[in-house]
C-alpha cells in the first residue's frame, strides 16, 4: 500500500512537471532526450552563444545548453571589432568568461573567428598598405591564439574568404596581401595554437562553384605545407530549399583531402527568401511586406512538420557520414535568439532551431532524436 501511494505520488509529481514545462527534470532524468548523449559516438553537438548566455542571464536557457550540448561557439564576441577595437588594445572580458564557461560545463570550445572581412574594428578597415595589415595579422592571431592556447578546442581561422563562384572574395585581406594572406593567416594559427583545430569556414560551400573554389584553398594550404586540420560549411539553408545530394557529395569531396568536415553554424530558415537568397551575408539586407513575415503569431503545425522533416533527413545525412563529421553546431539554442529574426528582412519571427521560444523542443527535436534511438 505505502509503495503504491509513493508510485502514485511520483506519477502525479511528473505528470505536473510536464504540464508546467519542467522540461529539466525530465531531460535529466530520461538521457535520451539529450542530444549531446544521443549523438556522443557521432559527433560532438554544439550551439552558438551570444553574451547574454555566456553571463547566464536566463536559467531556463543555461540548464538547456548543459543538457543539451557539448560543443560552443563564440557568435560575436571573438569578431576583431569586439576583441581588438583599437591597435594593441584588446578587451578579453567577454572571451575569457566564454572560455570559462567551456570548461566549467567540460565542453569542446570554438573560437570563431580569426581573420573575417566582416565586423573589422575601423583602425583595420583604414589600413591602406601590405605591411602594416602583416603586423595586425601577425598581432591579433598570436595575441589572441595564445592567450586561449590552452582552451579552445578549434579554430575558424579565416571566415568567408570567397565570392559565390568560388573566387577570392575582394577583401582588405586580398586586396592588399593577395591570395597568400590565406597562407600567412593559417601558419601563424598553427604558430599560436599549436593544440587547436584550424579550421577554414563559410558558408554556400556545398555548392559546386564555391566548393571547387575551397578545395583549391584547401589544397593551396596543403601544397604550401601549412596545416588546415577541417572545413566548416556553415549550413544556414531553407526548408524550402534544402540541396541534400550537394551536402552530400561536398562531405564527401572535403574528405578526400584528408580534412574532418564540420557543420558550423546550422540553421533552416522556415520563412520565404527574397530573391531565393541563398546563404549569409550580412551586408544583403531587404525591406519586408506583411507576406514576407507569414508565422509571426506562431508556426503552423504543417510548417512544423516541414521543418521537422528536413532536420530529419540532414541528420541521417550526418550520420551517414559521421566517420568524416566532427562536429555539427546549430546557430543560437533557441528561436527568439536566432540572427535569421533579423536577416535578410529586420523584425521578422523565424523557427530555424530545435528549441522554441520557450526553449520547449520542438518536433524537429524529437524526429532527430528519434533516428538515433531507433537505430540502437
Ligand atoms: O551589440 C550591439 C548592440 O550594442 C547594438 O545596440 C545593436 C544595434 O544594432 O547591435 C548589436 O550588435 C549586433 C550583434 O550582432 C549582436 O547582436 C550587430 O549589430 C549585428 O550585426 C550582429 O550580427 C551578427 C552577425 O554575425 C554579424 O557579426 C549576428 O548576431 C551573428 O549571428 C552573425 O553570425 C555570422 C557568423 O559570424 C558568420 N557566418 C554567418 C553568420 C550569420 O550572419
Amino acid at each position: 500500500m505505502k509503495n503504491y501511494k509513493r508510485l502514485s505520488v511520483s506519477i502525479a509529481f511528473a505528470m505536473v512537471a510536464l504540464l508546467f514545462g519542467c522540461k529539466r527534470t525530465v531531460y535529466q532524468r530520461d538521457n535520451p532526450n539529450s542530444l549531446k548523449e544521443v549523438f556522443k559516438d557521432d559527433f560532438f553537438i554544439g550551439t552558438a552563444l551570444n553574451i547574454n548566455q555566456i553571463n547566464k542571464k536566463d536559467a531556463a536557457t543555461d540548464s538547456l545548453i548543459s543538457i543539451q550540448f557539448n560543443a560552443i561557439t563564440a557568435e560575436n564576441i571573438m569578431k576583431a571589432k569586439l576583441i581588438h577595437p583599437t591597435w594593441g588594445q584588446f578587451d578579453f572580458d567577454a572571451a575569457d568568461k566564454f572560455v570559462e564557461y567551456g570548461k566549467l560545463k567540460d565542453m569542446y570550445i570554438v573560437g570563431h573567428t580569426l581573420i573575417w572581412h566582416s565586423q573589422l574594428p575601423p583602425f583595420v578597415q583604414a589600413i591602406t598598405d601590405a605591411d602594416s595589415l602583416r603586423q595586425f595579422m601577425e598581432l591579433h592571431i598570436h595575441t589572441i591564439g595564445q592567450r586561449y592556447a590552452s582552451s579552445v578546442d578549434s579554430w575558424d581561422v579565416v571566415n568567408e574568404a570567397l565570392n559565390e563562384d568560388g573566387s577570392w572574395r575582394e577583401s582588405v585581406f586580398y586586396e592588399l596581401l593577395g591570395e597568400e594572406y590565406i597562407v600567412e593567416a593559417f601558419r601563424k594559427a598553427a604558430e599560436a595554437a599549436p593544440n587547436a583545430a584550424l579550421y577554414y569556414n563559410d558558408y554556400n560551400i556545398e555548392q559546386s562553384q564555391k566548393r571547387a573554389g575551397v578545395i583549391r584553398l584547401i589544397k593551396k594550404l596543403q601544397e604550401a605545407g601549412v596545416r588546415i586540420d577541417g572545413v566548416g560549411i556553415q549550413g544556414h539553408w531553407n526548408i524550402n530549399n534544402l540541396q541534400l545530394d550537394a551536402i552530400e557529395e561536398s562531405i564527401q569531396e572535403y574528405a578526400k583531402l584528408g580534412v574532418k568536415v564540420a557543420i558550423t553554424e546550422l540553421d533552416l530558415s522556415v520563412l520565404p527568401n527574397p530573391w531565393d537568397l541563398q546563404g549569409a551575408d550580412v551586408n544583403q539586407q531587404f525591406k519586408g511586406g506583411l507576406n514576407m513575415d507569414p508565422y509571426a503569431d506562431q508556426l503552423p503545425d504543417s510548417v512544423g512538420r516541414l521543418l521537422a522533416d528536413s532536420y530529419e533527413q540532414l541528420f541521417r545525412l550526418f550520420l551517414k557520414h559521421r566517420d568524416k563529421i566532427s562536429r555539427v553546431t546549430f546557430w543560437g539554442t533557441n528561436d527568439s535568439q536566432s540572427w535569421l529574426n533579423n536577416w535578410p528582412i529586420v523584425g521578422r519571427t523565424n523557427y530555424p532551431l530545435l528549441f522554441d521560444r520557450n526553449n520547449h523542443p520542438k518536433e524537429a527535436f524529437y524526429r532527430i532524436i528519434s533516428i538515433k534511438n531507433n537505430l540502437d
